[in-house]
């Protein structure tokens, strides 16, 4: 086991720091119900292997298992775990691995989690792939959302959705506006007088827009400056800002055992939590550094911060007829009619 004077303290600061390690072996030397919430994505299962750790998917949850039962002991009875995973394709044919799936349920039914609830991060500047199905055979369409699984220690963690309000819809100031006849909605819903009131704000879906095109932040610059190599899985800052403010009150400690260029410990950092960050690859964390520089006057996102997603009959003006292709698009289409 790991003791205090083994721990290679890579960066820190008076809130929070950075351990430069296996998250595994730092686990296992934390205390037990010591830690609010643990917040991370980790290497993703892949079945093509990417740079930075990624396990193959048939193996994931095995390999994940090790960590869990380590972060769930760690867990205050009050405490979350919030996991960001994106799926992955089946080798050659155009269909969903499962281990996300299989990883969330192995999580409640043998590490002792609740599936406090399912969110799911929509990337709307998500390129079109895998290209061979989606632009090439034109057979799948675009995957452009990662399951984002919000797990507590018991049925009752710490949380407010007061935390996270969002601005209303138009139609719906409209109808804050204009009134509202209380009835009874087709699929039998009571809509009373109550959906008048005007609460300043609306509560969120379990669905979180958000772009992921850093492209101009402190952290790149301080990369780019400093000849480091930027890292090349990071999540916006937005996602794990929006569960240490719902799920987290200041002075909590924040956990993030696949830290990578540590976005979880600079979200801390200006909220006033602890954080502990932890990364066994230290040319990710040579850039993670330059987060907490004095200097860091970040920029604005340059991104729109409100999506309109078009509903799905927009183009179906039924003019246009294309047979599917029999056999489900298992030959590639060569010609420029398939366009
Ligand atoms: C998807 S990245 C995390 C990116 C991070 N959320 C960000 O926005 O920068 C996963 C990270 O987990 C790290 N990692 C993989 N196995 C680890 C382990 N056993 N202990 C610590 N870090 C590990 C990898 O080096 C990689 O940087």
């Amino acid at each position: 086991m790991v003791t205090k004077k083994d721990i290679n303290i890579y960066f820190s600061t008076k809130k929070g720091q950075i351990l430069l390690a296996d998250s595994l072996d730092i686990l296992r030397s934390e205390k037990t119900s010591s830690v609010d919430l643990i917040m991370t994505s980790p290497p993703f299962g892949l079945v093509r292997k990417k740079e930075y750790g990624n396990v193959d998917a048939d193996e994931y949850v095995e390999w994940f298992k090790l960590f869990a039962k380590e972060f769930r002991r760690v867990l205050k009875d009050t405490g979350s775990f919030v996991l960001d995973i994106g799926g992955a394709w089946n080798k050659g044919v155009p269909t969903r691995h499962l281990y996300h799936f299989k990883l969330l349920i192995m999580l409640c039914e043998e590490c002792n989690f609740h599936l406090a609830q399912d969110f799911y991060w929509w990337n709307p500047s998500k390129l079109p792939t895998p290209a061979e199905w989606v632009t090439v055979r034109r057979i799948r369409v675009k995957d452009a959302i990662n399951c984002v699984w919000w797990l507590s220690a018991t049925p009752w963690p710490k949380a407010s959705n007061r935390r996270v309000l969002q601005p209303y819809s138009d139609s719906m100031r409209v109808l804050l506006k204009n009134g509202y006849r209380a009835k009874k909605r087709p699929s039998g819903h009571d809509i009373s007088e109550k959906f008048q009131i005007n609460n300043g704000a609306a509560i969120p879906p379990n669905l979180l827009a958000i772009p992921n095109t850093e492209s101009n932040s402190h952290y790149i610059k301080y990369c780019t400056d400093n000849g480091l190599r930027v890292h090349p899985a990071r999540y916006p800052a937005e996602l794990p800002e929006y569960f240490i403010r719902m799920l987290t009150d200041k002075g909590d400690k924040v956990v993030d055992p696949f830290a990578g260029s540590c976005v979880t410990g600079e979200v801390c950092e200006r909220l006033d939590r602890k954080w502990l960050c932890i990364d066994m690859c230290e040319e990710y964390l040579n850039g993670a550094i330059g987060r907490f520089d004095k200097s860091n006057d970040e920029p604005k996102p340059d991104s729109e911060t409100y999506y309109k997603i078009p509903r799905p009959g927009i183009l179906w003006n039924g003019t246009t007829y294309d047979p599917l292709p029999k056999d489900g698009g298992a030959s590639r289409p060569n010609s420029k009619k398939n366009k």
